[in-house]
């Protein structure tokens, strides 16, 4: 364990901890867009910057990829975090115009307007969805494409990314709803990287339970009976349900 210091508090964390995770233990708002637990750190949003003291010298961080050490004094609150912080989130708001979680963390950290030349884009370039998938998924169905003011995620080559298995990872995780699923009658599409996968219905309802690709991709990962990945939720319990019920009348 190691001592340090976040805003006047002394607390007590785990070594290689980082200080977000320092912080949230302790109930300390820090903005970040780009953090999930689980997932490597990446320092990409740049909103969660703090400031750090050690050896008496002072320097601003992002805070979800800065491991904690013994005497280190983190402040997150200072007037030089807040005002950086404003500056990152007027960048992302103007980038983001149109976006409603863009717009509500503006909001909550007092930003009404940006300087900057507005664009109505939804992704920040965060790079959730590309880890999720690499790094929990263990596939590279998306990824980031060109340079600049053109770099965005798509698949490879602009292609139906055939490592994509559905699972809609990415969608859960963006932080801007910027990857949208849609279950059409018969397909997932998630249009924002050119995928469409048909999908498979309960065997007893009809009522469409997942993509067929990540139903083939848990069947592999498991040794579940082939029956499990053919029934959806409801079912399943009607069933459980029913044998519960012959059991006891057996009695
Ligand atoms: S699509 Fe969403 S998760 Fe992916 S980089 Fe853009 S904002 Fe981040
Ligand atoms: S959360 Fe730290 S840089 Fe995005």
């Amino acid at each position: 364990m190691v001592n340090i210091t976040v805003n006047s508090q002394i607390i007590s964390v785990k070594e290689k901890t980082y200080i977000l995770e320092a912080a949230k233990k302790q109930s300390i708002d820090i903005p970040a867009l780009c953090w999930q637990p689980g997932l490597e750190p990446h320092g990409a949003c740049r909103l969660c910057l703090v400031e750090i003291e050690k050896s008496g010298r002072k320097r601003m961080v992002t805070s979800c990829n800065y491991p904690v050490e013994e005497g280190l004094i983190v402040r997150t609150n200072t007037e030089e975090v807040v005002k950086t912080r404003k500056i990152i989130i007027e960048l992302l708001l103007a980038r983001c115009s149109t976006n409603k979680k863009i717009q509500e963390l503006a909001e909550k950290y007092g930003v009404t307007e940006s300087r900057f030349e507005k664009k109505e884009e939804d992704c920040i370039l965060c790079g959730l969805c590309v880890r999720v998938c690499r790094e929990i998924i263990g596939k590279e169905a998306i990824g980031f494409s060109g340079r600049g003011i053109y770099r965005k995620v798509t698949s490879p080559f602009e292609q139906p990314p055939q490592e994509c298995i559905g699972c809609g990872s990415c969608a859960f995780l963006c932080p801007t709803g910027a990857i949208k699923i849609e279950n059409g009658l018969n397909m997932r599409k998630i249009a924002e990287i050119n995928c469409e996968i048909p999908l498979v219905f309960c065997q007893y309802c009809g009522r469409p339970i997942a993509p067929l690709r990540q139903i083939e991709f848990l069947k592999e990962k498991t040794s579940l009976p082939e029956d499990i990945f053919y029934t959806c939720a409801e079912c399943k319990r009607k069933n459980y349900a029913r044998r519960l019920i012959a059991m006891s009348s057996k009695r």
